[in-house]
């Protein structure tokens, strides 16, 4: 008894060093190749057996709202393993087969966040494992929307959202960032609708409702992506294109004209663009995000469709993920703020070789003015680069810490080493590194090594990396156009009436930042005089509309533009833009009419925005 206690022990020891990084040299067992590191986030143990290869063949089926069918692994087996872990949330799994014949599986426990292991046992040699199974209709990666909540009005609609832990909940996988796989798939819709994934991707539609795809490099499962709704393509380049539905087309297309120009942009400054095609599907409203990296295919909220171009920095955000990101991605999710800090960093350098350093700097004056607020709000902990969310959902560390910290943390980098040295060395990164993974502290042996000891920079990377807020050198640019913003923002809060305000040629950002730089502490003629003389509670800007509705509130304004937030906020369900609208109503009196806004809205978000509001409405004491 005491020896099999024992034994378990070891077993147990080694399989935690199984998982653990490659130059972990305390392995005792030889046998198996540990080039994995840890991931708390995922049950896998890839030191023992991992998957290669995915070859999904499934039907979605909008009546039940499921997705089902069988998802075939590729698997290689590490000597000393006896089952391979997957993971999987609120999945109904039928039968698993490992090289064809059908073996017992256990589903464990389930976790918050983390769902179940699903373990299969298998042998020494076992090459495939098939699994058919389907999802449940609360699956948090997937939104099924009715007709009424698509454009068209006619047909149903279902995206998937994967980063950071859902794919798990629509297929059972190694969820971990750490781990890659290539993939094919099958789909089956209904034959009305079009299938899109991130992978090769259909132009039209078929007779049959049958779709096949193909993606040939190997991805993190949190990238695998599928949308099925009437969808349409239209060609922008010649590798650049757009999905959508037909009554979207013509606005999507003309805004996001510019694309081409973006790829060979991001080409120029770090490299080849590695995935082929670059598309993007512009989806209903309700997408939870701004945008999301799926390879191939860029998945982006209608949000961005001003009329006049100036919101499409988020395409060149979700295009620069094609390399960092989807080519070298975060080992782990405390790692996050190598996807997007990098990500930040380069989307600012494509937007500034298409529109200029003016433009840039705007975009970057709007983000260390966000980055400020959110240093000053977080618990000082929060606000490393390299996190720690062991134990909390990884959702938790989507901060502007990870985004605008890290952007500029390399901003100051590249003030330190010049900015051609500093792109020679970006560039040479993603080749070295391109379909890897990448852990924070790898990263930091890396620009040791081939920055900032060859240029002799004098550099405090551990502060910035390890330490909580702004570290003294962080730089700071200055904006010209919003010098001039500030005069008039000045102006205005001296007495001058809004009409006679200078505003000549100001486009979103300098719109944005004049509703920014308004104190809270505004009369309530002078919102009326804003609001009268430059529309913002009408604006077709949503970005305007969110900041201008968020001062409004904090304003006691809000009660006077009730039906327009609530309005917006039955429309759009995108978190960025819900959480301050929620929370600034909690926070200024309005929390009735937030309840009945919320109750009305909530049917329309995705789970990753439904949840968040959940919460926060949870925690707001009455
Ligand atoms: N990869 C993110 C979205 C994401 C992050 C989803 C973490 C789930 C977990 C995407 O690239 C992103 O950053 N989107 C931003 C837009 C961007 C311009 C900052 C968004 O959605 O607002
Ligand atoms: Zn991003």
């Amino acid at each position: 008894m005491k020896s099999n206690l024992i034994y378990l022990l070891l077993i147990s020891m080694a399989v935690s060093v199984w998982s653990c990084k490659k130059d972990d040299k305390s392995s005792t067992q030889k046998t198996v190749e540990p080039t994995h590191i840890m991931d708390t986030h995922s049950y896998a143990r890839p030191g023992e057996a991992v998957i290669n290869h995915l070859s999904l063949d499934v039907t979605a089926d909008f009546k039940a709202k499921t997705i089902s069918g069988t998802a075939t692994y590729d698997i290689t087996v590490h000597e000393g393993a006896d089952s391979i872990l997957l993971d999987s949330r609120d999945l109904d799994i039928q039968k698993v087969t490992v090289d064809g014949t059908e073996t017992p599986f256990t589903l464990g426990s389930s976790k918050e966040w983390l769902g179940q292991p699903l373990a299969i046992p298998i042998g020494p040699n076992a090459k495939k494992i098939a699994i058919t199974y389907s999802t449940r209709p609360g699956a948090e990666a997937l939104q099924w929307l009715d007709p009424s909540q698509t454009s068209g009005k006619k047909n149903p609609y279902l995206f998937t959202q994967g980063q950071a832990i859902l794919t798990r909940t629509w297929i059972p996988i190694q969820d971990s960032p750490g781990i890659r796989l290539t993939y094919d798939a099958k789909v089956s819709v209904p034959k009305e609708l079009m299938a899109v994934m991130s992978a090769s991707n259909p132009q039209v539609k078929t007779a049959d409702g049958i779709y096949s795809f193909s993606m040939a490099q190997p991805i993190p499962a949190y990238l695998i992506a599928l949308a099925i709704g009437d969808l349409e393509f239209r060609s922008i380049g010649k590798r650049t294109g757009v999905y959508t539905e037909p009554s979207m087309m013509e606005k999507a297309a003309s805004e996001l004209t510019d694309m081409e120009k973006m790829v060979e942009a991001a080409e120029a400054l770090y490299g080849p663009y590695q995935w082929d095609r670059y598309d993007v599907i512009v989806l209903p409203p309700s997408f939870p995000f701004g945008g999301m990296e799926n390879p191939r295919l860029t998945f982006a909220t209608p949000t961005i469709l001003a009329g006049d171009k100036s919101l499409v920095a988020l395409i060149a955000h979700e295009l620069a993920h094609s390399w960092s990101g989807n080519l070298v991605t975060n080992a782990t999710w405390n790692d996050f703020w190598l996807n997007e800090g990098f990500t930040v960093y380069f989307e600012l350098r494509i937007m500034e070789a298409l529109y200029g350093k003016s433009y840039a700097d705007m975009l970057t004056s709007l983000g260390y003015q966000s980055l400020q607020e959110t240093v000053k709000d977080l618990d000082p902990g929060d606000t490393h680069l390299f996190l720690n969310l062991a134990g909390r959902n990884p959702d938790d560390g989507m901060s502007d810490i990870a985004y605008e910290k890290g952007a500029h943390f390399l901003k100051m980098l590249e003030a330190a080493a010049g900015r051609d040295t500093f792109d020679n060395f970006l560039k040479t990164y993603f080749k070295d590194h391109q379909f890897q993974s990448m852990t924070t502290a790898e990263f930091v042996t890396y620009l040791q090594e081939n920055l900032i000891k060859p240029n002799h920079l004098d550099v405090n990377v551990d502060e910035w990396i390890y330490g909580p807020g702004l570290p003294a050198n962080c730089p700071v640019v200055t904006s010209e156009r919003f010098t001039n913003v500030d005069i008039q923002a000045a102006n205005f809060l001296k007495g001058q009436p809004a009409p006679s305000l200078n505003i000549n040629g100001w486009t979103t950002h300098e719109w944005l930042h004049f509703i920014l730089a308004m104190p809270d502490s505004l009369s309530k003629a002078q919102m009326k005089d804003l609001d009268t003389a430059f529309g913002f509670t009408k604006s077709g800007n949503r970005e305007i509309q969110a900041a201008w509705y968020k001062l409004a509130i904090n304003q006691g304004y809000g009660h006077e533009i009730v039906p327009a937030i609530r309005k917006f906020l039955v429309e759009v369900g995108r978190r960025k833009f819900l959480t301050p609208l929620y929370t600034a109503m909690i926070e200024h009196g309005m929390k009735a009419e937030a309840r009945s806004i919320y109750d009305e809205a909530r049917p329309n978000y995705h789970s990753v925005a439904y949840n968040t509001m959940d919460k926060l409405f949870s925690e707001s004491k009455e």
